[in-house]
């Protein structure tokens, strides 16, 4: 086995050495903790304020007890939680900041092998973004997905069901006390989001990319085979380190492509599109917008969860989980990649078996047939854009409808349920200056409400367009992530109301009907709006992010790094 990390920091006899070692013995520590055997950093993102992860206190003991029984120091680290709910102005604006405490906190300590205690939306990609720049031994193991809501005799969804609960109270179709009633109901046992929405994405994505154990994606964060694969991820992080298995080997061009027709085949979130563009960018993989077209086109989606479907995590867990999945669309995947387990995918999946075809739908049934992340593009994008068929109503996927233009979101807030609104049901909503530096931090405010008149009209759907995000627990015919953004000039900046517009996902078309002559014109009228920013990260946020095509990934973390730092603190 080649000479540990940590060995740099412990195996001295020198004044260095003893200060290392005599500091970590007041916690109690033994001298043969220092002996050279593996020290795996756990790297936790519990907070009280991301309720999504409060229960890795909990988690981390089955982890740390893993470490330990296969000859491992678990040694716990705490680094940003960047919870969905409840940080303003949006969780995205930290996920890169996020990252980089990960990062910087991972090469500074003396660790050997890490694993990544992921659950809640952004903890997954800027865990992963910041360990791929460093690229030791890493595993992930993610927090699990709550228990199934459930209302009045109903299975309902986190997120999903909000957004239709308020749809409805804004009908008159719900009254304010019912929905009220809702919210205990919907989040009841420890865990992340339960439907399909971004956290049970970022799960399944991890899991698809080969970085965590089988079955990581789906048991409920409460099923004790949650805690039995922490132990087991916690054996195996001790094993990669021995066999000096870092993450940039399995981290390659084909693993990420399982990924994209993964995320396909269970109808994800548009979200993994940016975070799965940024850990490329981390790792030096050279992944594009039209990788995710090119290698998520054709994919059925046969996962039939919400917000696409019907179903919620815990049946996909009963059905089989992500390795059943991945077994049903093999003949897509490269199987010949290597996986956590130090095997490859192809044996990984050699004993998965789908137990419930509702959940798991057969190839021949699926619930889109071309259920991959449509990338647009177009004079109205020509960075590209986003849209997931599987959300979406199928006749509005070709569409032509005219702009009815919002500004900003409060432009949105203040004017989209005024009466005197000129919006029909085949208008189409645009939505400017939520992009990355636009909100700042793209903000998931892209499926926006519809007009009240029109909902009152029993209209559901309406083509949206925005340079933001939306939450992966939303739904609807939603164009997302506009490159470039309004805020930086983009075409979407240039849109008038009345305006033309041409949505054509199966030609993957976003076209401003207007002529080249306008358009340059009104870009050669166009100039930035003044803006303030606060100071502190928000200023180096919108100075150094990058567009939503790249990940938006701050422009200097792109690359990996490594971990070496030669230099001693004393
Ligand atoms: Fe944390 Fe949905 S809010 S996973």
């Amino acid at each position: 086995m080649k000479k540990l990390r940590s060995q740099a920091w412990f195996g001295g006899q020198d004044k260095d050495g003893f200060i290392h070692r005599s500091w970590m013995k007041n916690n109690g520590l033994p001298d043969d903790a220092f002996d050279g055997r593996p020290i795996i950093g756990i790297c936790n993102t519990f907070s009280d304020f991301t309720p999504c992860n409060a229960h890795f206190r909990e988690l981390i003991t089955h982890i740390k007890a893993g470490v330990l029984e296969a000859g491992g120091l678990p040694l716990e680290f705490p680094v940003f939680s960047c919870g969905e709910s409840n940080l303003r102005p949006t969780a995205m604006l930290f996920r890169n900041l996020a990252s980089m405490d990960v990062e910087e906190a991972i090469r500074a300590n003396p660790m050997d092998g890490v694993v990544l205690m992921v659950g809640c939306d952004k903890t997954t990609p800027s865990l992963v973004m910041g360990a791929a720049t460093c690229d030791l031994p890493t595993i992930a193991v993610s927090g699990g997905p709550m228990l199934n809501g459930r209302y009045r005799g109903k299975a309902i969804g986190s997120g999903t069901d909000v957004w239709k609960f308020s749809e409805a109270v804004r009908s008159g179709e719900m009254t304010p006390q019912a929905f009220a009633n809702a919210e205990s109901a919907m989040s009841r046992s420890p865990g992340h989001c339960m439907t399909m929405g971004t956290a049970s994405t970022m799960a399944s994505m991890v899991e698809a990319l080969g970085i965590t154990l089988p079955g990581n994606a789906a048991w409920p964060a409460v099923d004790a085979r949650r805690a039995r694969l922490a132990r087991m991820s916690g054996r195996r992080i001790v094993q990669m380190v021995r066999q000096d298995q870092t993450l940039s080997q399995i981290l390659t061009k084909q693993a990420f492509e399982n990924a994209i027709k993964v995320i396909g085949a269970i109808g994800g979130s548009t979200n993994a599109v940016v975070h799965l563009l940024a850990i490329a960018g981390r790792v030096g993989v050279d992944l594009t917008l039209d990788d995710w077209d090119r290698a998520g086109r054709d994919v059925p989606t046969i996962v039939d969860l919400m917000p696409s479907g019907r179903f919620l995590m815990e049946e996909l867990a009963y059905a089989g989980g992500i390795p059943a999945v991945m077994k049903r669309i093999e003949h897509l995947l490269h199987l010949d990649v290597i996986t956590a387990t130090g095997t490859t995918m192809r044996d990984r999946l050699a004993e998965a078996e789908v137990f419930d075809d509702e959940v798991i739908r057969p190839l021949s049934n699926p619930l889109v047939a071309d259920g991959g992340l449509a990338v647009l593009r177009g004079n109205l994008a020509p960075k590209g854009a986003i849209l997931k068929p599987s959300a979406a109503t199928p006749a509005l996927m070709q569409h032509r409808g005219r702009a009815v233009v919002f500004d900003d979101i409060d432009d949105f807030k203040a004017r989209i349920d005024d009466p005197a609104l000129e919006v029909d049901a085949s208008s189409v909503l645009v939505l400017r200056n939520c992009g990355p530096k636009g909100y700042p931090g793209m903000a998931e405010v892209g499926n926006m409400a519809l007009p009240k008149k029109l909902l009152a009209q029993g209209v559901r759907d309406m083509v949206r367009i925005s340079d933001a995000r939306m939450s992966g627990t939303a739904y609807g015919t939603v164009v997302l992530h506009v490159a470039p953004e309004a805020t930086d000039g983009g075409p979407l900046a240039l849109v008038q109301n009345g305006d033309e517009i041409l949505l054509d996902v199966a030609g993957r078309r976003l076209e401003l009907l207007i002529s080249p002559a306008e358009l340059a014109a009104r870009a050669a009228a166009w100039s930035p709006k003044p803006r303030t920013y606060r100071g502190g990260y928000e200023t180096l946020y919108v100075t150094h992010v990058q567009g939503a095509d790249v990940g938006a990934d701050l422009d200097f973390l792109v690359g990996r790094r490594g971990a070496d730092v030669p230099r001693e603190s004393h």
